[in-house]
């Protein structure tokens, strides 16, 4: 059996596709001939993907970038007609950027939440509105929402993020149902401590927290990986490419997790 995963010629959405995994999505898709269009809000951070992304070989596609904010309901639409106009369809939508503070529970305000579920969990709520419509017409459409661990192993000084993965892999098992009958499939991949900035960030902020060192608080997660490794972005899209291809075409409304064993959950 070949694992050709025939995505060559589709066209993907990848938000937070400027860093970290996002930025190794984009780049697993654009390999495979998929054109790519990254959505984040730093400009820079955008063009130097893009030229980094475009180092890669292909078989013909292209990547474009989109300064988008995506708390914003307008730049939703942006990042989508922007995708449209270009490339005239949608075929694969990545839901990646999101952002949560860490901090302890009687530290954190109603804005730490808020910032959490604004960006991440309706941010990948409104892309989904906004693709879907279209991927309905065409009887075709592959979403995958990269969730995390904190959504069925809750840490206390995790709650924005633990609280906004918990309700995003509800939303992704809720909606799987709805969007079959269209052939649109909708998988989500919870990563475990995976090697990006924004794993390091909250590393500093964890040893802020409980005030130790930055390297104590990397040691004592890699000893609760039974793997005994963190996870490499590359990891992730390798699941994400298999997940949008044909290859997974009987898989909807699932989350797959890849965390060397750290979260077993229930
Ligand atoms: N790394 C881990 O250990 C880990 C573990 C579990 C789950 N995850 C999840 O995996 C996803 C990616 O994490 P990562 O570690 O790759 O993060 P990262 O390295 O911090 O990259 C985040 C990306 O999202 C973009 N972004 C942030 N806020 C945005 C906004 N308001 N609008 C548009 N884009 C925005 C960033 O660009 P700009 O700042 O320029 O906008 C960047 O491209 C997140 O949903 C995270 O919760 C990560």
């Amino acid at each position: 059996m070949s694992l050709d995963l025939q995505l060559s010629g589709k066209t993907a959405i990848v938000t937070g596709g400027s860093a970290g995994i996002g930025l190794a999505i984009a780049k697993a898709l654009y390999t495979e001939g998929v054109n790519v269009v990254i959505a984040a809000r730093n400009q820079e951070k955008l063009e130097t993907a893009v030229a980094d992304i475009q180092s890669l070989p292909t078989s013909g596609a292209k990547v474009i970038s989109v300064s988008a904010d995506i708390t914003q309901a307008e730049s939703i639409e942006k990042v989508v007609s922007t995708t449209l106009e270009q490339f005239g369809q949608i075929d694969i939508l990545i839901n990646n950027a999101g952002s949560a503070r860490a901090g302890s529970f009687l530290e954190l305000g109603d804005d730490a939440f808020l910032d959490a579920w604004n960006l991440k969990l309706l941010g990948y709520i409104r892309l989904v509105r906004a693709v879907v419509p279209h991927q309905k017409n065409r009887r075709d459409g592959r979403i995958v929402n990269i969730i995390g661990g904190a959504g069925r192993t809750p840490r206390p000084s995790f709650l924005p993020g633990g609280t906004t993965n918990a309700a995003l892999l509800n939303f992704t098992r809720g909606i799987s149902k709805e969007l079959a009958q269209y052939n649109i499939r909708i998988n989500a991949i919870s990563p475990g401590l995976t090697a990006t900035e924004r794993a390091e960030s909250l590393a500093l902020q964890n040893a802020q927290i409980r005030g130790v060192s930055v390297e104590e608080i990397k040691a004592e997660s890699l000893k609760a990986i039974p793997l005994g490794k963190v996870v490499k972005p590359e990891e992730i899209a390798a699941l994400a490419l298999f997940l949008v291809s044909d290859l997974a075409s009987s898989i909807t409304g699932g989350e797959i997790i890849v965390d060397g064993g750290s979260t077993p959950g229930v």
